[in-house]
Parts: structure tokens; C-alpha cells; sequence
């Protein structure tokens, strides 16, 4: 018994990908990378940092679980290019690359501080620009098989 709740818990966690807001990029060099491309003051920087990764931690576990639906349904229908709107942490684009043989993903996001939106709440226009550069880092690993495009869905449509 004790040894299938620990294997279920295994598959779920490989599959849903890891819980670390750094995983799949090299954290001091995205910090760097951030830093040059802002100009934005360290404390501010790691300000922006400490608030990210406290989200992240909170929305993770609840978002996770949808992941494999998405990227199931991409799998069965053999889809060879995607779109996802609304990208925030990129965890469910990066789940799709990961775990689907599509061709090329597009993964569309503005990261604009929607005071009506609960992800953003709390947040600045600099967090945002901070968010997302580390995300496109995060993405860029998968080279040209994903697109990370800073624009309302209706704009990157054009
Ligand atoms: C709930 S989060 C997305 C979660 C993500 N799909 C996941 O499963 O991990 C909503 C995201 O939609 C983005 N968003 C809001 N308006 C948008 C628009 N017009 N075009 C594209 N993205 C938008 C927000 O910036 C935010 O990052």
C-alpha cells in the first residue's frame, strides 16, 4: 500500500513537471541576464525575485493538475502547432514541449499588472518585466519548437 502511494506520487510529480520557480534555467544566470537587460536596482530585483517565486509556490499545486489534460489532448490529435494564451510561469507550455512531439508552440503574454486578475495582484510593471524574462529564459531551452511572444493575444494574432 505504502509503496503504491509513493509510486503514485512519483508519476504525478514527473509528469506535472518540477516545483522550484528556478527549475530549467540556471538562476544566477537569468538574475545577471535580468539585471543587464533592466538596469532595475538589486534590491528591487530580488524583490521582484522573492515575490515571483512566493506565487509560484502558491499557484503551482493548484494549476499543475490541469496540465496533462491539455497536453493529453495535444498528444491524441497528433497537433504539430499550438498556441497558449496566457502563459504566466510558462509551467504549461513547458509541460507541453516536454511531453508532446509538437512542432512549434506559441506562448502568448503581455505581463501587465491587471489589477482585476488575481495572478498579477500585488504586482508592478517592473515585477512583470522580470517575470517575463524569466520565463522566456525558461522557454528558450526548447529552441525553435517554442515561440515566446510579449503581446495581448489579440496583437500577437496580427
Ligand atoms: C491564470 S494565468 C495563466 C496560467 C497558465 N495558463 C498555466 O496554466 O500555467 C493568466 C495569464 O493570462 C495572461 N493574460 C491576461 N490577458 C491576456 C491577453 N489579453 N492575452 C494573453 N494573455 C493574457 C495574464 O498575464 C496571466 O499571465
Amino acid at each position: 500500500m505504502i509503496s503504491r502511494a509513493i509510486l503514485i506520487l512519483f508519476l504525478s510529480t514527473s509528469i506535472v513537471g518540477k516545483g522550484s520557480f528556478w527549475h530549467g534555467v540556471d538562476r544566477k544566470v537569468v538574475t545577471q541576464h535580468i539585471a543587464q537587460q533592466t538596469q532595475i536596482p538589486p534590491d528591487e530585483l530580488q524583490a521582484a525575485l522573492s515575490f515571483w517565486q512566493k506565487k509560484y509556490t502558491k499557484h503551482f499545486d493548484s494549476w499543475a493538475p490541469f496540465y496533462p489534460i491539455v497536453t493529453n489532448i495535444i498528444r491524441a490529435r497528433g497537433c504539430q502547432v499550438g498556441c497558449e494564451v496566457g502563459v504566466a510561469f510558462g509551467t504549461q507550455s513547458e509541460h507541453i514541449l516536454l511531453n508532446s512531439k509538437i512542432k512549434k508552440l506559441y506562448s502568448v503574454d503581455p505581463y501587465l499588472p491587471y489589477p482585476h486578475d488575481s495572478f498579477p495582484r500585488g504586482s508592478t510593471q517592473q515585477s512583470m518585466d522580470v517575470l517575463a524574462l524569466c520565463i522566456a529564459a525558461r522557454l528558450a531551452r526548447f529552441g525553435d519548437r517554442s515561440e515566446f511572444i510579449r503581446q495581448t493575444s489579440v496583437d500577437a494574432a496580427d
